[in-house]
């Protein structure tokens, strides 16, 4: 299905599915547009807001903006290939969550740590979706040298990448992506969603 007014690819779910879910979707082609402090702030609180284990929170974001005194650094940990088009973002968070609860000799594994930061980053994928941004998560990123340069403890697990800014026209990018540009499919609710025994 496409948009009426400017013929981009649309994704279509069921109308009784929440609108801001089916508007959000992971775009490649951004503007370079800088990302204001507040709606920075926005973001990270609406991702905060997720639910968690014992609310452990055990999430930790670590971002640079675009162009600010981190920023090469941080594009410098991506892969090549998401370096290639991140360039143009307004932010990039790399999210980190702590595989522990507890302090010291207390300090006891925590179940659902990533679990509970893959919640955090639906919260903020939706929430810049809802501020008229897009959120394009990833793994493509060298995980030892985010660990090195970012000095991320050992007991904290290096989880994703996330890209996010204003998406700008498919021409943009290189051909061979441009026609990657649109919203994906997914996957019947049958074939995820099993009334019983796992089928
Ligand atoms: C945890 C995670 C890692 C991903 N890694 C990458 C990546 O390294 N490079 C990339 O271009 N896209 C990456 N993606 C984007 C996915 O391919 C995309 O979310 C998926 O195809 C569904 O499309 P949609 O987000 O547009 O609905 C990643 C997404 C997630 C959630």
């Amino acid at each position: 299905m496409t948009d009426t007014a400017t013929a981009a690819p649309v994704r279509t779910a069921n109308p009784r599915v929440e609108q801001l879910l089916v508007d959000r979707w992971s775009p490649r082609s951004f503007d370079e547009s800088a990302i204001p402090d507040e709606d920075l702030a926005v973001i990270f609180e609406a991702a905060g807001l997720a639910a968690s284990a014992y609310n452990y929170q055990p999430w930790r974001f670590l971002y640079a903006k675009r162009g600010d005194a981190n920023w090469d650094r941080f594009l410098s940990i991506l892969i090549p290939f998401n370096a290639s088009w991140v360039k143009d973002a307004s932010v990039l968070i790399y999210i980190v969550s702590d595989t522990q609860m507890g302090e010291g000799e207390n300090a006891k594994p925590a179940h659902a740590h990533s679990f509970d930061a893959g919640a955090a980053w639906a919260n903020m994928a939706l929430q810049a979706t809802a501020l008229g941004y897009h959120a394009h998560g990833m793994v493509g990123l060298d995980f030892d040298a985010a660990r090195t340069e970012l000095q991320v403890p050992d007991r904290f697990r290096i989880e994703a990448a996330v890209a996010i800014g204003k998406k700008d026209v498919p021409e943009r990018l290189p051909e061979g992506l441009r026609e990657r540009e649109v919203p994906s499919t997914r996957k019947p609710v049958s074939e995820v969603a099993f009334a019983g025994n796992f089928k």
